[in-house]
């Protein structure tokens, strides 16, 4: 299978010095959900502004469905990557909610008689339909982000990438989040999500995990590959997910169980058998 995504050796630095991010390589399959995790200052968001192609002077390629990210390619691709970043109060350009999920239509020049009906149908995956007027201000957290991740998605990407998109919110506005994420891949198996987190849990439940340190991108697989590198994981300091640390516990003392097990839920059923 083709990547939806293909990053080659990609090496980036803001003063032309130190390096935010050091030669990294990794694909992404189409439909897949990806962790990217790191400690702070490890590069995560530097490497989400260039996908999106927010930043020139990098080495190395960005290729989006097998096209290079170029100058000629910028506009092109960027249609096809939608981004939600981690502060909801930098999120909005309109005074209500309709208006901000508008604006990005607006740019891509959907025709006004269309407009409404793709505000409506988009407010409602994302529960707020109901504050179609109101003003993005007074919303809560996980309201704004809501709206941001629909003003995303009315405007059809292949890739979502999340940077930090939950980590101002509280564990409601989390869980908001979680469940709209989860509800609009089940809707389109075909959407890509790069999620940039400091949950380790959700990176537990991801198809592909990425850990970068220090701007290297030192491991990458499913989280049952990633999570069995305790030790380098430690020394990025990062931590595993409580059910692959069990896992790792359980295995010590010679009870093997199987990597179909990913949730606290199929442990605690897998143990009572
Ligand atoms: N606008 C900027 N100008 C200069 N250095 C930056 C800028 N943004 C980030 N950096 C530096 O680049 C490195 C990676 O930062 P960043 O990508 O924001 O990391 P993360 O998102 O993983 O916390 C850090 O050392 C950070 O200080
Ligand atoms: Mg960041």
């Amino acid at each position: 299978m083709n990547p939806i995504l293909s990053v080659s050796n990609l090496t980036f630095s803001y003063d032309g010095d130190s390096p935010a991010l050091k030669g990294i390589s990794f694909d992404v399959e189409e439909g897949s959900y990806v962790a990217i995790i790191g400690h702070n200052g490890s590069g995560k968001s530097t490497l989400a502004k260039l996908l999106l192609g927010l930043m020139n002077g990098f080495k190395g390629t960005i290729r989006v469905f097998g096209t290079e990210l170029s100058r000629k390619t910028l506009y092109q691709i960027r249609s096809r990557v939608g981004i939600v970043f981690q502060n909801p109060d930098n999120q909005f350009v309109g005074s209500t909610v309709a208006d901000d999920i508008a604006f990005g239509l607006e740019n891509r020049k959907v025709p006004h008689d269309q407009m409404q009906g793709i505000i409506e149908k988009f407010a409602d995956d994302a529960g707020m339909r109901a504050f179609l007027d109101h003003a993005p201000e007074n919303l809560s957290g996980g309201q704004k982000q809501r709206v941001a991740i629909a003003g995303v998605l009315a405007m059809h990407p292949d890739i979502v990438i999340l940077d930090e998109a939950t980590a101002m919110l509280d564990p409601k506005g989390k869980r908001e989040i979680r469940d709209l994420i989860a509800k609009m891949k089940q809707e389109n198996p075909k959407l890509t999500i790069l999620s940039i987190t400091h949950d380790i849990e959700e990176a537990a439940n991801s198809d592909k995990v990425v850990v970068l340190d220090s701007g290297n991108l030192i491991l990458q697989g499913t989280p049952d590959e990633v999570f069995s590198h305790v030790d380098a994981l430690n020394a990025a300091r990062l931590g595993i997910p409580f059910v692959i640390a069990l896992k790792h516990e359980l295995a010590s003392r010679g009870i093997e169980v199987p990597s179909s097990i990913k949730t606290l839920e199929q442990m605690e059923d897998y143990l009572c058998q």
